[in-house]
């Protein structure tokens, strides 16, 4: 009796993993996303053809050869994924002239309350202020940029098509009780990027794998089209989550994917972030178990009321599956909250799904960086590249297991890169504070 109860438990999870098998991607899959990533990047970068390129490469007017920054007293906020943040950074000179950076006051709350929190410290003095706007912005300067679209269920009227600095400014001077001068708005991978780089010089690419996910390097100035000048290099907000609109990803997307997809407030826009980002990867265990339930093979054919319903899988709960000891303890702690009564194979399984649509994400994402990363080694014609990527976002940082698949699976596709991952800390905010002392520096030297 024992015996055909645990024949049968096995078999149920060799039917499961019959149907994961489609999240599994070989290195030939990985290296065909690879190739077409840098394909559409190249597309993006040039003038004939960036218009229809999925892939934007916005240049951010962050270059390669600062002249040295203001000292002092910088705020920054920070609209990025989930959050609304609003921080005080005292940027100074180190030694060998290099910036050492100071937080010297942070806040995590709504406007309102960041805001009031702020205005004593503030009176009677006009701050340069640091904008990380984790959306794709078209750049006319460092200050300046129109919003092209919102992504991850943002949705505000009023916003795309216009200048991003200019709508925070005419704000800012309706509540008439703040002096800020906006001097530089950047997005949250430049941040990143830049916060990174004061700890290591090497660091000319940001990352973020959180609610979206992202990408930013050093290109060479003259494969800039869209920006005039040869000399250097600026900083490319790649913008890759917009991968896949032209039909790039096409057969490596699942029925999941396509549900995920037309039930979002962007239908066929984002598909490459859909896969990887916070934002949609708890969707997608979600419905991957409902197909389950469906086929039988799962909590006895019969999901809850929550399961059934679009956004409860929250993506922070893979993490916490993923992370379960063998006691499976949390796994059916989480799931009884969903209402359901698992037995410990429905754990096993609901595991077992966790891993596939986490470990698809870390694999799709590497396919991106590598393509960055050896973009950047041929276009330098490094024999090895040695390279540091900056990195944030709470898939990376908080999922037990994203961060070393995707190290394992980048250094795979990039022979001859020898690349060091640095997560940041608070990038987003050091990162405006200290791109706005450079902006300020600037804007000094040519008397403005
Ligand atoms: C946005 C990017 C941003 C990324 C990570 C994406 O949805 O388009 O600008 O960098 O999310 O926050």
């Amino acid at each position: 009796m024992l015996d055909h109860r645990a024949r049968m438990e096995s078999g149920r999870k060799e039917k499961v993993e019959r149907i994961l098998s489609e999240f599994r991607l070989k290195e030939e899959d990985l290296k065909k996303v690879m190739y077409r990533m840098q394909k559409e990047m190249d597309r993006g970068l040039k003038l004939e053809t960036h218009e229809e390129a999925s892939v934007k490469m916005l240049p951010t007017y962050v270059r390669s050869t600062p002249e040295g920054s203001e000292v002092g007293d910088f705020l920054s906020l920070d609209l990025g994924g989930t959050n609304f943040r609003v921080m005080l950074v005292k940027v100074g000179e180190g030694e060998e002239g290099q910036w050492k950076v100071k937080t010297k006051h942070q806040m995590y709350s709504i406007p309102e309350d960041a805001m009031t929190g702020t205005a004593e410290m503030m009176k009677h003095k006009k701050l340069p202020l640091g904008f990380t706007f984790s959306f794709p912005v078209r750049h006319e300067d460092i200050d300046k940029g129109i919003l092209l679209n919102w992504t991850k269920g943002f949705k505000a009227s009023g916003a795309e098509g216009n200048n991003v600095v200019g709508l925070l400014r005419d704000a800012i001077k309706r509540r008439g009780d703040f002096e800020m001068d906006v001097v530089a708005m950047v997005n949250d991978t430049v941040a990143t990027m830049i916060s990174c780089y004061y700890e290591d010089h090497r660091c000319e690419v940001g990352m973020i794998v959180g609610t979206g996910c992202n990408a930013c390097y050093m290109e060479e100035m003259q494969n800039v089209e869209l920006v005039e000048g040869d000399e250097g290099r600026m900083c490319v907000n790649t913008e890759w989550g917009a991968f896949g609109a032209s039909g790039e990803l096409d057969e490596f997307l699942l029925e999941y994917d396509r549900v995920v997809d037309e039930t979002s407030l962007n239908p066929g826009q984002q598909l490459y972030e859909k896969i990887i980002g916070g934002k949609y990867m708890g969707e997608i265990v979600r419905l991957v178990l409902l197909k389950l339930v469906d086929e039988n093979l799962l909590f006895n054919g019969e999901a809850s009321e929550k399961l059934k319903t679009r956004g409860t899988f929250e993506t922070r709960f893979m993490s916490q599956i993923e992370s379960d000891s063998d006691d499976r303890k949390q796994i059916y702690n989480i799931l009884t909250a969903f209402e359901l009564l698992p037995s410990g194979t429905d754990c096993d399984i609901v595991r077992m799904v966790c891993e596939s649509v986490s470990t698809r994400a870390a694999q799709m994402c590497s396919a991106g960086l590598a393509g960055v990363i050896n973009r950047m080694r041929e276009s330098r014609s490094q024999e090895t590249l040695k390279i540091t990527v900056g990195v944030d976002g709470s898939v990376y940082k908080l999922h037990p297991s994203f961060k070393d698949r995707f190290h394992a699976t980048v250094r795979q596709l990039t022979p001859g890169c020898d690349i060091t991952f640095i997560q940041s800390e608070e990038g987003s905010g050091r990162g405006a504070a200290l791109i706005s002392a450079v902006a300020c520096k600037m804007a000094c030297m040519m008397g403005q």
